[in-house]
C-alpha cells in the first residue's frame, strides 16, 4: 500500500522539530476578511537558478519564505553563490564567486526543482553533474525531456551512478526542440541553456505557465533574446553573455487558489490581495461553476461562496488549463459538494495520495485510473491524517476547515515547502487552526 511505503520513507533529514509538527483544525468556522498572497515558489526557483548564468549581484523582491527556497539557496551556496534576505521578502544574491560543483543527491532528493541548475551549469561551465531527483510521493517523475533538451543543444549526457553527467566541451549551440509533453521544468532548463548557446534555438510545445513567462522576462532583462514569450512556439537567439538583473517575484497563483478554496469550502466571503488575475482563469471559472461569485480587480480577487459547492467536473491541463497543483484542493472542496463530481488529472496519473487521507475524514471518493469520482456529502468528520506531499497537505487542512470536530494533520514539513504561514493566514480569516510543536 503506497501510503504505508510512504510512511516508511521519512528519512532523518526530514524528521526535524518543525517538520514533525502538527496542524490542528477545528471545523465549522466560516472564513471572511482580507488576506495577502505571497510570491510564487515556482517562479522563485528557476529565477534563483538563473543567477548561475552571470556573475554579479541580483536583487529580488516578493520572495516567499519557504523551505524549497531555502533548499535552492543552500544548493546555490554549493556553487559559491551567497545570498541574504534584506527584508522579510527581499533577497540579495551574489554570484560573483560562483564556480562549478556537483548538485548532490542529499539535496536534490529533497527537492526535484534542484534540476534547474542543470541548464545554467552546462551553459556557464560546459559541464554539469546533477543527481537524478528520484521519485516523489505520487510516483516516478522522469527527467528525460531535460536530458534530451541538453542533447539537442549539442551536449553529451550520460547517467552515471545516479547522476546526470552532461558535457559540452565546445559550448552549446542552438537547436530545434519539439516537446511531446508540455514540461515546465524542461522548458525552464532549455531556456537557461539556450540563452547563451551559439545560434538560434526554436522550441515547439514550450510550457506557457506564468512561472516560465516570468523566467523568460527575467532572462531578457539579463540580456537574453527571446521571442514568442507565453506562446508554445519560442525562439531564442543566443547571445555571448548575460548580466545580472533585479526582479520582483510574480504572485503565487497556487497559494491564491488554495486561499480561495479555503473560503469556498467554508461558505465564506474572502478577498485575496497580491494577485495577478490573468494567472487564475481556469481556477476562477471552476469556482464560479461550483456556485461561488467572484469579483476580479487588477490585483485582488473576492470570492463569496454558497453553503455547499455545486458538483462539477475538473480535468487538469497545462496552462492556461486547470492546474494539476489545484487538483487536491478541489477534491477536498467537492467532497462536500451538492452531488457527484469527477476529477481527472492528465498531468500526473497517480497524484492521488490525498484520496486515502480524505477518506479518513469520511469523504466518498472512488478512483478509476486517473479519474476520481467524488460523491459530495453534507459533512465530513475530523480525524488524524497524514500529509503525503505539498498540495495534499493543503487539501487536508481545507477539509479540516469544514469537518466536524478536530482534524490533526501530521508531517507538515510537506506544507512548509510551499506555503508561508498558511495556518496564520487562515486563522486571521476566522479559522480555528493552530500549529502544535512536535
Ligand atoms: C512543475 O513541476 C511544478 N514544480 C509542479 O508543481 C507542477 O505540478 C508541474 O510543473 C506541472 O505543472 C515547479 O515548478 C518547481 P513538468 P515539473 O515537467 O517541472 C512529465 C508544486 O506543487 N515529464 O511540467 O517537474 C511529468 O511526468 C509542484 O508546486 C516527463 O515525462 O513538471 C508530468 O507528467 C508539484 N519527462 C508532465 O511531464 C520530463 O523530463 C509535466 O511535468 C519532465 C516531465
Amino acid at each position: 500500500m503506497k501510503i504505508d511505503q510512504e510512511r516508511a520513507r521519512v528519512t532523518d533529514s526530514e524528521v526535524t522539530a518543525t517538520g514533525m509538527d502538527e496542524i490542528r483544525v477545528l471545523g465549522g468556522y466560516r472564513l471572511q476578511g482580507k488576506v495577502a498572497a505571497g510570491g510564487s515558489k515556482n517562479a522563485t526557483l528557476p529565477l534563483l537558478a538563473a543567477t548561475l548564468l552571470a556573475p554579479g549581484t541580483y536583487r529580488f523582491t516578493n520572495v516567499p519564505e519557504l523551505k524549497d527556497v531555502s533548499t535552492m539557496l543552500e544548493m546555490l551556496s554549493r556553487f559559491g553563490i551567497k545570498s541574504h534576505r534584506t527584508g522579510t521578502h527581499d533577497l540579495t544574491v551574489d554570484s560573483t564567486g560562483s564556480h562549478n560543483a556537483e548538485a548532490p543527491y542529499e539535496l536534490v532528493k529533497t527537492m526535484r526543482a534542484s534540476i534547474y541548475v542543470l541548464g545554467p551549469l552546462l551553459a556557464r561551465y560546459g559541464e554539469a553533474r546533477v543527481s537524478l531527483p528520484g521519485g516523489c510521493a505520487w510516483g516516478p517523475r522522469p527527467v528525460d525531456l531535460h536530458i534530451r533538451s541538453m542533447e539537442q543543444l549539442g551536449a553529451e549526457v550520460d547517467i552515471d551512478h545516479g547522476y546526470i553527467v552532461a558535457r559540452a566541451p565546445n559550448g552549446l549551440r542552438g537547436g530545434n526542440i519539439s516537446f511531446d509533453v508540455s514540461s515546465v521544468g524542461a522548458t525552464g532548463n532549455l531556456l537557461m541553456a539556450a540563452a547563451t548557446a551559439a545560434g538560434r534555438t526554436t522550441v515547439e510545445n514550450a510550457a506557457c505557465e506564468p512561472e516560465i513567462q516570468a523566467l523568460c522576462e527575467f532572462l531578457v532583462s539579463m540580456g537574453a533574446r527571446i521571442t514568442g514569450i507565453c506562446r508554445p512556439q519560442l525562439v531564442i537567439e543566443g547571445v555571448p553573455e548575460l548580466h545580472p538583473a533585479d526582479a520582483p517575484m510574480i504572485p503565487d497563483r497556487i497559494e491564491v487558489g488554495t486561499l480561495l478554496v479555503a473560503a469556498a469550502i467554508t461558505g465564506g466571503d474572502v478577498e485575496v490581495t497580491g494577485v495577478d488575475p490573468t494567472h487564475l482563469g481556469a481556477t476562477l471559472s471552476k469556482l464560479e461553476a461550483a456556485g461561488s461569485s467572484i469579483e476580479v480587480a487588477p490585483d485582488s480577487v473576492r470570492i463569496r461562496a454558497p453553503e455547499r459547492p455545486e458538483p462539477i467536473s475538473v480535468t487538469t491541463r497545462p496552462f492556461p488549463g486547470f492546474p494539476t497543483d489545484m487538483q487536491a484542493q478541489f477534491m477536498a472542496l467537492l467532497s462536500v459538494g451538492n452531488g457527484a463530481s469527477t476529477i481527472v488529472d492528465t498531468i500526473y496519473h497517480d497524484r492521488f495520495t490525498h484520496v486515502a487521507e480524505l477518506m479518513r475524514l469520511g469523504a466518498d471518493i472512488r478512483l478509476e485510473g486517473n479519474t476520481a469520482h467524488v460523491r459530495g456529502l453534507p459533512a465530513l468528520s475530523g480525524a488524524p491524517v497524514m500529509a503525503t506531499d505539498l498540495r495534499a497537505s493543503a487539501a487536508l487542512i481545507l477539509a479540516g476547515l469544514v469537518a466536524g470536530g478536530e482534524t490533526r494533520v501530521s508531517r507538515v514539513y510537506h506544507l512548509d515547502r510551499g506555503y508561508e504561514r498558511l495556518e496564520q493566514k487562515l486563522q486571521a480569516l476566522g479559522a480555528s487552526i493552530r500549529r502544535v510543536k512536535a
